[in-house]
């Protein structure tokens, strides 16, 4: 028989990439006993109700044919001036491409940056798919370690030794999932420095910047020399409580950057259907009322969530800057993350993921996702501190 591409062979290249224990309380749920599922940045709660009207409305009124590929001008236009005035930098509608959610503008952008063999550098911890991105566009990632002790800040002097005649380009995520952390200006301008003086690209996921708590949020591309060589990822998944809608956008260097881009889309899924183009867009149009909304529930959740698992005496908990996780460094009891997890998952019915499914960076930690109810969510964290106490006994 034909064997399949190597390509395709090394994109998952083994294991269960961490997976395993959602896998382990699906199993549990299925067999009808009650599990609370943090391990996933799902909201527990539905996309709000004028989005989902604009939808129904748009197939009621027969929207249902192909839509444009790069995206609809209205909600490219909307985009741009969003992004203008969100990030401080100029971004034209022809820049912007609409996508399969933040996964398909970073697959894109993958493939706009990588030739056969070319070098990624992704800085660890890392949202699950990102090596595996790299590789499906025939890329190699190079990975990058930041560390706890150093807030998971990347150290400029590490990333600069990893360029390779061979890197193209830097990928980088912050507000970071799962730390919480926000990269530093200093960071940022030291990687935005790199890119200059090796000529990178820079593929910038910026998915939760519309979550960030006691800092600010600074978009690389605002930073000198970057916005031409920058590609920004941006998604309603977490903003706006859309997973399941696979609504997102690229925001391109340059206007032929994009019209390049648009060919990965005209080759794969033909773009966004246009029913949920124009809830998109109905959702934008109320400005940043939702968004903020939807991250001040976490903001509050994270605190609740804080509180609780600080109570513990083994567990060190801090506070994230951002987005909708919690990490928690367990390595006082244990590096084996996902023993832990996965005997947490049996004796308390919560599920949680393991830090190793982010990489080395957060072995000996755990990801909490603030995805339930703020009672429900509470009473988790208790038990999860709980149970650390007693982790000897165990
Ligand atoms: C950092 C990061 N980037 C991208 C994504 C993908 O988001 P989307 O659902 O928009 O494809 C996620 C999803 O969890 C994420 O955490």
């Amino acid at each position: 028989m034909a064997a399949l591409s190597t390509q395709i062979r090394s994109i998952v290249d083994g294991g269960d990439d961490g997976w395993g224990i959602l896998y382990s309380a699906r199993q549990i749920q299925a067999e009808g006993k009650e599990v609370l599922i943090l391990a996933v940045g799902d909201h527990d709660f539905p996309t709000a109700e004028p989005i989902v009207t604009a939808c129904t409305n748009a197939l009621n009124a027969g929207r249902h044919g192909y839509g444009s590929i790069v995206g609809i001008p209205p909600l490219r236009d909307l985009i741009a001036k969003r992004a203008s005035a969100a990030h401080g930098i100029d971004v034209a509608p022809d820049e912007v491409i609409i996508s399969m959610g933040g996964q398909a503008a970073l697959f894109a952008a993958s493939y706009a940056t990588m030739d056969n063999d070319a070098e990624a550098i992704v800085i660890q911890p890392y949202y699950a798919t990102y090596a595996q991105t790299i590789r499906a566009v025939g890329g190699t990632a190079v990975i990058v370690q930041t560390s706890a002790d150093n807030h998971f800040q990347p150290e400029i002097e590490t990333l600069r030794a990893a360029i390779t005649p061979k890197t193209k380009a830097i990928l980088t995520n912050s507000p970071n999932n799962p730390s919480g952390v926000v990269y530093t200006r200093e960071t940022l301008e030291g990687i935005a420095e790199l890119c200059r003086e090796h000529d990178l690209w820079l593929i910038s996921d910026e998915v939760y910047h519309s979550q960030v708590y006691e800092t600010d949020h600074i978009s690389p591309a605002s930073l000198p020399g970057m916005r031409e060589r920058t590609f920004i990822i941006d998604s309603m998944s977490k903003s706006h409580a859309m997973t399941g809608w696979r609504a997102g956008w690229l925001i391109c260097p340059t206007s032929d950057a994009a019209l390049k881009v648009a060919d990965v889309f005209l080759t794969s899924a033909y773009g966004v259907a246009p029913f949920i183009q124009l809830a998109m867009r109905a959702a934008l149009a109320i400005g940043v009322e939702p968004e903020h909304e939807i991250s001040q529930r976490y903001r509050l959740r994270r605190d609740i969530a804080v509180k609780a698992l600080q109570a513990s005496k083994k567990l060190r908990v801090v506070n994230p800057d951002a987005a909708m996780y919690v990490l928690v460094d367990i390595r006082g009891m244990t590096h084996d993350c996902e023993g832990f997890a996965e005997a947490l998952l049996q004796a308390t019915n919560v599920a949680v993921m393991p830090g190793k499914s982010f990489g080395e960076a957060t072995m000996g930690h755990i990801r909490i996702s603030l995805t339930a109810p703020d009672t429900i969510l509470e009473d988790a964290c208790t038990r999860i501190a709980s149970f650390a106490d007693q982790w000897n006994q165990v």
